[in-house]
């Protein structure tokens, strides 16, 4: 119920709207603006920033304080003290699980990782050098051609199989998309390892050896994903939430929502910061790239930095550093690239043009270098990032199955022409 009232007057309109205006358990008071309609008045939002799309209970963002909770627990305690399973069990169900509520849970997706054998043939239509994003698009969705058994979007039961499968099979065709671009076998999922090591061996295996996973790689693995799990309405999940407001397939959703995060301002800029820190080259040349960030004439921006909703350091990208550097020592790998990142970093956090418009680095910044340490190839991170996010986005489709709910469907300015006759001779 609103507790508050906002009042709109409008030139030219005699009345005073009465706009109902809610408060959440965090963050700003939002002012329904349905009853607008009546008043032949729509709201103008291009690119959302100033809408709330939608009531949640899953994740939320302070983003001038840089706070990220899921289920109210801070991502920074969660990468501490959590794994990405533990997370995915979070916020699917908005509680941290038991100790056999957790065992039951990955038993469970321990047995759903396999993908249908005829899935393997997908992968033959497409080129060795096809881009891993637009495969994953491709056989994501194809998943809504094999699995009928479970599609009543408005049962809680099948919305949660679907949510067990997709969670199980993201790793297992996430690494079939690189043994394909390799010419390797596929790799079968092994029950008995967890999580991330699967996922590891699947990548970096091969049927004529035994793979073990490095313990350190692996938990950085596991972090990675676990970081990259839920970020509220961002630009993907609000795309399965609309795809899934039309009562489209659930699987078919979820390839929308890896398509919307390929591009380079969303899912797609880990892959783009490492091609501008190739691109950088060397500490050198580092001014030349801030100059080329700041020129409003240049549509080159510096890639991992900047956020729609952050104002302060992603608490993400701080875990991430944190992680690179643990990585890096591991491995003993001394990156040219993570120097060049870090000055890059210290450059910006000092220059007037990034601090004024309070842009720092965010989730992608330091993603990409542990990636590549771990041995991930460049055209794979959108895939590790979609891999990881696909908790949030069934979470949040699920979320919006699971209550009365509309088609969304916004509206616009117009600016084109008036009515006008087609010219007959
Ligand atoms: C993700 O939404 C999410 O939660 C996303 C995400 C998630 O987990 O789902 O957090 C993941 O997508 C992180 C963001 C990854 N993208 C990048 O790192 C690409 C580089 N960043 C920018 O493209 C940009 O910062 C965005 C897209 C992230 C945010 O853009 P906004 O909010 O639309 O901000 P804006 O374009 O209006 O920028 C405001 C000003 C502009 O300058 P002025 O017009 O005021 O002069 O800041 C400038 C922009 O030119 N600016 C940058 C910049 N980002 C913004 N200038 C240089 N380099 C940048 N990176």
């Amino acid at each position: 119920m609103a507790d508050k009232k906002a009042r709109l007057t409008v030139d030219g309109l005699e009345e005073v709207i009465e706009l109902p205006v809610y408060s959440g358990t965090e963050g700003p008071d939002v002012i329904d603006v349905r009853p607008l309609t009546s008043s032949g008045l729509f709201t103008y939002d291009p690119g959302f920033v100033s809408t709330a799309a939608c009531e949640s209970k899953i994740t939320y963002i302070d983003g001038a304080n840089g706070i990220l909770l899921h289920g109210g627990y801070p991502i920074e305690q969660l990468a501490e003290h959590s794994d990405y399973l533990e997370v995915c069990y979070l916020l699917l169900n908005g509680e941290l699980p038991t100790p056999e509520q957790k065992e039951t849970f990955i038993n469970t997706i321990k047995n759903h990782t396999m993908v249908h054998e005829q899935m393997r043939n997908f992968f033959n239509g497409f080129r060795r050098d096809a881009h891993p994003m637009a495969i994953m698009v491709g056989v994501v969705g194809a998943l809504s051609a094999f699995y009928h058994d479970s599609l009543d979007i408005n049962d809680a039961h099948h919305r949660e199989v679907c949510a067990y499968r997709l969670i199980a099979k993201m790793p297992t065709i996430a690494a079939m998309c690189y043994k394909y671009s390799i010419g390797q076998p596929f790799m079968y999922p092994k029950n008995g390892l967890d999580y991330a090591e699967n996922f590891l061996q699947m990548m970096f295996g091969n049927p004529c050896e035994e793979y073990v996973a490095n313990p350190i790689i692996a938990k950085a693995m596991d972090r990675i994903f676990l970081l990259h799990a839920d970020h509220e309405q961002n630009a993907s999940t609000s795309t399965v939430r609309l795809a899934g407001s039309s009562g489209a397939n659930p699987f078919a959703c979820i390839s929308s929502g890896i398509a919307a995060l390929w591009g380079p301002a969303h899912g797609g800029a880990n892959e783009a910061v490492l091609t501008m820190l190739e691109e950088i080259g060397d500490e050198s040349n580092i001014d030349e790239f801030i100059l080329r960030a700041k020129d409003p004439d240049d549509n080159f921006r510096l890639m991992g930095f900047g956020h729609r909703v952050y104002r302060n350091f992603d608490p993400r990208a701080k875990v991430m550093k944190q992680t690179c550097d643990e990585v890096l020592a591991e491995l003993n790998i001394s990156d040219p690239l993570l120097k060049i990142a870090k000055r890059l970093e210290q450059i910006a956090l000092e220059d007037e043009y990034f601090v004024k418009r309070k842009l720092y680095p965010n989730v992608d910044f330091y993603s990409g270098i542990i990636l590549k340490a771990i041995g991930i190839p460049t055209n794979m991170f959108t895939v590790i990032f979609a891999l990881s996010r696909t908790i949030g986005w069934i979470s949040h489709w699920s979320e919006f199955h699971s209550s009365p709910n509309k088609i969304g469907r916004p509206r616009q300015l117009y600016t084109g022409s008036k009515k006008r006759d087609y010219p007959t001779k």
